[in-house]
């Protein structure tokens, strides 16, 4: 069994999606969300589902804590849903190549620092650009650099405005990041 942690910083729609998902699955399960921030849903989502839900700051302190709570649970990979957080050298250490996030455009473009949410649609319209999409990639010590794992593509219309294209973008994301996420770490040697 693959253990999962799901770090958010934000509504935590993904989190949910991957939580539904690998409830009915084989061979991987979340067993850890840990949210930056208060999230009543996602607490209740978790205690329904009997996985451990943690809030805390993202301080020093807290960082350390946190670490020690996905080594206690066993954590295999650790998977950013709309965490906001730069990751330190200490959780790429213990999960080398085991460390994955969702950003809401095609990297290598639009990315970066500040490059989140709403922001990355904005820009996205402004350079008008003919389509958008999801980047799934691996996460390493900067914003949105790491190896790119996969893309999946949507088009963006004349009339496109930041807001219709985030909803376009979220229902990529519902349909393909966690399929995505089980498939690679399902067949993942380790
Ligand atoms: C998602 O659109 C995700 O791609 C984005 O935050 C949103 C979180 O939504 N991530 C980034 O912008 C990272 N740079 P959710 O909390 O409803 O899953």
């Amino acid at each position: 069994m693959r253990k999962i942690a799901v770090f958010i910083s934000g509504e935590g729609s993904n989190a949910a999606k991957m939580l539904r998902n690998f409830s009915e699955r084989d061979g991987i399960e979340v067993a850890l969300v840990y949210s930056s921030k208060p999230n009543k849903n996602l607490k209740a989502l978790c205690e329904q589902l009997g996985v451990v839900f943690h809030y805390s700051l993202w301080n020093e302190t807290e960082k350390i804590n946190l670490l020690d709570l996905c080594i206690k649970l066993s954590i295999d990979w650790v998977v950013l849903a709309g965490f906001l957080k730069l990751i330190p050298e200490s959780f790429l250490a213990h999960f080398p190549n085991k460390i994955i996030n969702i950003h809401p455009a095609l990297l290598p473009k639009f990315g970066g620092k500040g490059m989140y949410g709403m922001h990355v649609h904005i820009a996205v319209i402004q350079a008008e650009e003919v389509e958008s999409g999801i980047t799934i990639h691996y996460v390493n010590g900067a914003y949105d650099e790491g190896q790119i794992i996969r893309q999946f593509r949507v088009s963006i219309s004349d009339n496109e405005t930041s807001e219709t294209l985030s909803t376009k973008v979220r229902v990529l994301e519902h349909k393909y990041f966690s399929d995505t996420v089980a498939e690679l770490v399902i067949s993942a040697k380790n």
